[in-house]
């Protein structure tokens, strides 16, 4: 029995998807299967085929994403931005009020606020503090606390402290689960870190048919307004998966935009505008190092910097009161009187800066 036939919610074993019109039959010829208009009437909707329904899947998309997360086309389900994979998964794999999710805080927070809409348990194992002081997984721990958890996330490198989860360990837990659990490795940032196409997990897929990473082009492509994300694993996962997905889970506008930024242009570009992020992220730590209210400022391998301060409300205030948001991260544990700042562009920092005390 594959490791997804094993943990899937029992009743998704049974369950045959909806067969929609797209992913039953498509191709060239006159579509009259979907109940669409036979164009768009409106004189200013932009994009092609908009009257139709679009792909259940892009091969266009998944292939190109495929080619650039170096994976195999079957290893990859496109989704209305990662969140929807974590959603998706959550659905797919917790039984409401029986299995759980395991989280290490302090951590991104959708994958407990999907756990509780699913009413999935929710198991925090925090991240300790290694020799540097820097917070890592407690893998003991985790290993120890696995018992009616089904899916593990891992925010690699992590929001909210933009550091990166030690690679040894993380392969070292990911062989230790076996097939008790899924592993999930979220890399929503890893663009930003060096030597990204080394640094993923997406090059273990092949090895770990319990490991599922998740991507997006929210960040580094510059593409949030699209919601693209995705879930990379192997087949008999992303099968279920598919069983659980809307039947055309992303617009057409976005399957367009989203598989454009794959070409081998736009990537070269996005490589340029995360050259350009961490250099000036890199400036903006050294400013802020030299601020006296910078109580820590958190290394950082991301397109944002974490800064411990006197006062995170009353920052944050005096900021948006100028004209900049920042975040108060305060209310994760261990951050008390933390802000995240993202980097934005040459002349937003600017701005940031002349506003900061
Ligand atoms: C760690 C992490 N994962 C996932 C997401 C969700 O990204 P999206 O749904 O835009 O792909 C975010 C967004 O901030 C994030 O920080």
């Amino acid at each position: 029995m594959s490791i997804a036939e094993q943990l899937q919610r029992q009743h998704l074993a049974a369950l045959t998807p909806y067969a929609s019109a797209r992913r039953s039959m498509s191709g060239d010829g006159i579509w009259l299967n979907a109940n669409e208009a036979p164009y768009t009437p409106s004189v200013d909707a932009q994009g092609d085929m908009l009257n139709r329904y679009p792909s259940f899947q892009s091969d266009r998309l998944n292939g190109a994403y495929a080619a650039y997360a170096g994976v195999a086309i079957e290893q990859v389900l496109s989704c209305r931005g990662s969140d929807e994979a974590i959603d998706l998964l959550i659905r797919s794999f917790c039984e409401p009020g029986r299995d759980g999710i395991m989280i290490t805080t302090p951590t991104y927070g959708m994958y407990a606020i999907s756990a509780q809409t699913q009413g999935a348990k929710v198991i925090d194992v925090p991240l300790v503090a290694d020799g540097d002081g820097d917070l890592q997984l407690n893998t003991k721990a985790m290993l120890a606390a696995l018992d009616g958890v089904k899916l593990v996330f891992i925010c690699q490198p992590s929001n909210p402290l933009g550091n990166r989860v030690d690679r040894k360990a993380l392969q070292a837990f990911i062989e230790a689960v076996g097939s008790r659990a899924l592993v999930i490795v979220d890399e929503a940032y890893i663009e930003f870190v060096d030597d990204s196409t080394q640094a993923s997990a997406a090059q273990w897929l092949n090895d770990y048919p319990q490991l599922v990473v998740l991507r997006t082009l929210s960040k580094a492509f510059g593409l949030a307004a699209i919601r693209c994300g995705f879930a990379l694993a192997n087949t008999d996962i992303i099968e279920v998966l598919r069983k659980v997905i809307a039947p055309y889970p992303m617009p057409q506008p976005s399957l367009q935009a989203a598989t454009a930024a794959l070409s081998t242009t736009n990537i070269a570009r996005m490589q340029a505008l995360v050259a350009e992020t961490k250099a000036l992220r890199d400036d903006f730590i050294q400013w802020v190092s030299r601020r006296p209210w910078a109580l820590k400022v958190w290394p950082s391998v991301t397109n944002f910097v974490l800064i411990s301060v006197p006062d995170a409300t009353q920052l944050v205030s005096n900021c948006a009161a100028n004209g900049v948001l920042i975040r108060n991260q305060s209310a994760q544990r261990g951050l008390n009187n933390t802000v995240r700042v993202s980097i934005g562009s040459a002349t937003e920092m600017q701005k940031l800066m002349e506003v900061l005390p």
